[in-house]
């Protein structure tokens, strides 16, 4: 019965999980809202805010999940990819706590863990499955083997959807992070209403860019006749490009699904929190007859939670981590 504490620092959210055994016992998440006011996220302000949330938010996780650091067989964490100096705060704490209770230390894939947050809930898919991992720094198809055998068989050419997301409510005036108010406004909008360039890419790739250029010329045209533009069909805008956006990453994923045989599919990463994603996906794969899994929200945006339930996988292979490690921002799967 392995309890595994485990901590996420990749970007500008501090978490902290505690798992028994495979099931998740807390998955305490401290949010930094000190980015807003820059319309994005500030590398040294997020590092210096995990600095001060890592000992309390650590604290809330063993609390809540009835346990002390004494219980403890394993410590995870983030090793990339990432900012930096966010990954450097939860990965030295990490080593820090490994060595002071001598215990084993666990480095974990943050995009693999992305994928595998869909092995948290009972009703969970059967290996091999596929999973579209969406998120503010990446795109991927990834086909799932294993736990420990995963492997990207597409993904974006430049940029995320999740920044697809970003940069478009940015052009409409809207807050950072602009994603979550686009799957608001667009449950009251037409989504037929205007229509945004498709990319055509080979394979199993995906492009983001153009879309957001084709969003910037339209709205330019648009405001230039009528200064009140975006206000008066925000509705529709958000709609519209939600549409577009959901439409690239499904036509490929289906696609994924055909070419592999696989018929267990799954969603992860941010932007898996999207309403009209999570129910498109879900009725593509109602047509298809194919067995569609969307994760709980709290573990499809950043959570230390996927972080453990990884590390649980990794502890039962034996796949330890020496105290040498070091953090990275690379992306690379090994
Ligand atoms: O996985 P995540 O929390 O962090 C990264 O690893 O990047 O993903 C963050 C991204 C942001 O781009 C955010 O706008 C997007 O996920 N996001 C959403 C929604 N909730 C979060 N995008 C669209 N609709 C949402 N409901
Ligand atoms: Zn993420």
């Amino acid at each position: 019965m392995p309890v595994i504490l485990a901590i996420e620092s990749s970007c500008d959210e501090t978490s902290a999980s505690v798992c028994r055994d495979g099931k998740i016992l807390s998955n305490h998440i401290a949010n930094q809202t000190v980015h807003e006011q820059y319309g994005g996220v500030v590398p040294e302000l997020a590092s210096r805010a995990h600095m001060q949330n890592i000992v309390p938010v650590v604290d809330v996780a063993l609390q809540r999940a009835g346990t002390s650091l004494t219980d403890v067989d394993a410590i995870a964490f983030t090793q990339a990819p990432g900012l930096i100096g966010s990954l450097l705060v939860g990965s030295q704490f990490a080593k820090s706590l490994a060595l002071a209770l001598n215990k084993p230390l666990i480095a974990v894939h943050h995009m693999q863990a992305h994928v595998l947050a869909n092995l948290i809930p009972e009703d969970r898919p059967s290996f091999p499955f596929l999973c579209l991992t969406v998120s503010g720094g990446h795109t991927q198809i990834v086909l799932a083997n294993s736990p420990s055998e995963l492997k990207v068989i597409g993904e974006t050419l430049d940029d995320a959807a999740g920044e697809a997301f970003d940069k478009s409510a940015k052009l409409l005036g809207l807050p950072y992070p602009g994603g979550p108010l686009i799957d608001r406004y667009a449950k009251e909008g037409d989504p037929r209403r205007f229509s945004f360039a498709e990319p055509q890419i080979p394979e199993l790739d995906f492009s983001f860019s153009g879309l957001k250029t084709s969003i910037l010329y339209f709205l330019q045209k648009e405001t230039k006749a009528n200064p009140d533009f975006i206000r008066e069909n925000l509705a529709d805008l958000c709609a519209s490009i939600q549409e577009r956006i959901i439409t690239i990453l499904l036509k490929k994923y289906k696609r994924a699904a055909l070419q592999t045989g696989i018929t267990d599919l799954c969603i992860a990463g941010g932007v898996s929190a999207n309403s009209g994603l999570r129910n498109a996906f879900l009725e593509m794969c109602r047509h298809n007859h194919w067995k569609g899994f969307v994760p709980p929200f709290e573990y499809c945006t950043d959570n230390a939670a996927m972080i453990a339930i990884t590390a649980y996988h990794k502890f039962l292979d034996h796949q330890l981590t020496p105290l040498s490690v070091s953090a990275s921002a690379r992306a690379g799967w090994d």
